[in-house]
């Protein structure tokens, strides 16, 4: 099953397209313009993957901070558990590494966001219900992209990790960010 291209296959086509670069240069020579485009081609594709592969990438920065540092630090770690699970589909490093990553991940969101309401309940918030609300949808949605992911040998984690980064960058930066201004004039921060 494709995933995506990856390391081994960026380095297998650039071998191909090197080797096609030499021949260009046997056949046409080394004054033909051709191979020479293709030379240039070949050498952008490492820094043209590195650009795509980074996008798939999330990158912790301080405008995600909502005021309180134990759940920054959550968020961190939600980041980085979300970015392992890339890791382990850009590398293949197999199913069972990718499901070990999976779960690890959905019971640190678990774990976060029993912490979070816990906090916003303890300091009588508002909008509690709503957010918890938001928080059962997403672990219900996801819970069932892991079920259908164990059981359907082609189903693939590639659009539930899009999903993940941008659920989580959008619940931060909305509705975890309302609680800021309230716990911090609680004097938590
Ligand atoms: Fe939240
Ligand atoms: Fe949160």
């Amino acid at each position: 099953m494709f995933k995506s291209i990856g390391t081994f296959g960026i380095v297998l086509i650039m071998i191909t397209a090197l080797i096609g670069v030499a021949l260009g240069f046997g056949i046409m020579g080394m004054n033909h313009p051709l191979p020479w485009v293709m030379l240039i081609i070949v050498a952008s594709i490492p820094f043209i993957h590195n650009k795509f592969a980074a996008k798939r990438y999330l990158k912790w920065k301080d405008e995600y901070s909502v005021g309180v540092e134990a759940m920054d630090n959550d968020h961190k770690k939600l980041i980085n558990l979300i970015n392992q699970l890339q890791t382990s589909v850009d590398y293949y490093t197999g199913k069972e590494f990718e499901e070990k990553a999976l779960d690890e991940l959905v019971d640190y969101t678990k774990t976060h966001f029993k912490r979070e309401e816990t906090l916003l309940e303890e300091n009588a918030y508002d909008d509690l219900d709503a957010h918890k609300l938001q928080h059962k949808a997403f672990i219900e949605k996801i819970e069932l992209a892991v079920e259908q992911y164990k059981n359907n040998a082609d189903v693939t984690i590639i659009d539930t990790l899009k999903f993940l980064r941008e659920w989580l960058i959008n619940h931060i930066n909305g509705t975890d960010k309302q609680y800021s201004k309230v716990l911090n004039a609680k004097g938590i921060h």
